[in-house]
């Protein structure tokens, strides 16, 4: 068995896309199948955490040991990351969350004319910001997809959201991150970095989950 890096420790962790609804039958969301989120919940567990996992609509079984809470909107994955942080220690932050909603969802389904469609979208709140910000954070990972720049976008990140680590994936990379079983991270705190992979993202999962223990103790013990 591995070692429990995390005993007695509680995990909070999102996953998977959010869904943002236009209308009674229509959402807007994106690729993230949950996979990364999902066997980093299983890690931790592994680990000997007591892991809270909250879902966007995947399709994956809860991996074992963990309680799982399902949402669908950024909203709706927000007002649940708030309900359930307190007594966290570590907060990973892995869920593809929709930056923008409709500002208006229509009551009854949108009908088809012959002209163009415009829809309107607002600001969602950045769940790993709020949670970073409040006064008793737990110790806070974020995840960074990013096409480009990857080091500068992801140590962007980590400044202006002032968390304690931040796992980068370059998503042009074929064959890895979104919706695949197979990954690679460039990992950034504020003293160091580390790349991980490529790897399956069981194997990543154990990995990152051993470097946010090593961080997590580093920043409890000084
Ligand atoms: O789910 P898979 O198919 O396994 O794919 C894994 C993954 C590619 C989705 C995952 O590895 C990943 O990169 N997750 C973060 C995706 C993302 O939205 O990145 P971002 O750079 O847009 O966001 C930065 C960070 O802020 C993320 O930790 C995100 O969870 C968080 N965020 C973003 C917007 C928002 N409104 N609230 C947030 O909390």
């Amino acid at each position: 068995p591995p070692p429990l890096l995390l005993k007695n420790k509680k995990l909070l962790i999102t996953a998977g896309p959010t869904r943002e609804a236009l209308d009674p039958v229509r959402y807007i969301s994106n690729h993230s199948s949950g996979k990364m989120g999902f066997a980093l919940a299983q890690a931790a567990a592994r680990a000997g955490a007591e892991v809270t996992l909250i879902a966007g609509p995947v399709n994956l079984p809860t991996p074992a040991g963990c309680r799982r809470l399902d949402v669908e909107s950024a909203q709706q994955m927000l007002d649940s990351v708030l309900e359930n942080i307190a007594p966290c220690d570590i907060f990973i932050a892995t869920a593809a969350v929709a930056d923008y909603r409709a500002s208006i969802i229509a009551d009854n389904k949108i009908k088809k004319s012959d002209t163009e469609l415009t829809l309107t979208f607002v600001k969602n709140p950045d769940i790993l910001k709020t949670v970073a910000s409040l006064e008793s954070a737990p110790f806070t990972v974020g995840f960074a997809a990013e096409s480009q720049n990857l080091a500068e976008y992801a140590k962007g990140k980590l400044v202006n959201k002032k968390l304690d680590m931040i796992a980068a994936n370059d998503i042009t990379q074929p064959g890895l991150g979104f919706n695949s079983d197979h990954n690679a991270l460039q990992v950034f705190w504020n003293s160091g970095e580390r790349s991980l992979g490529p790897a399956t993202k069981t194997e990543l999962a154990d990995a990152l989950i051993a470097l946010v223990a090593t961080q997590y103790n580093n920043k409890t013990s000084n």
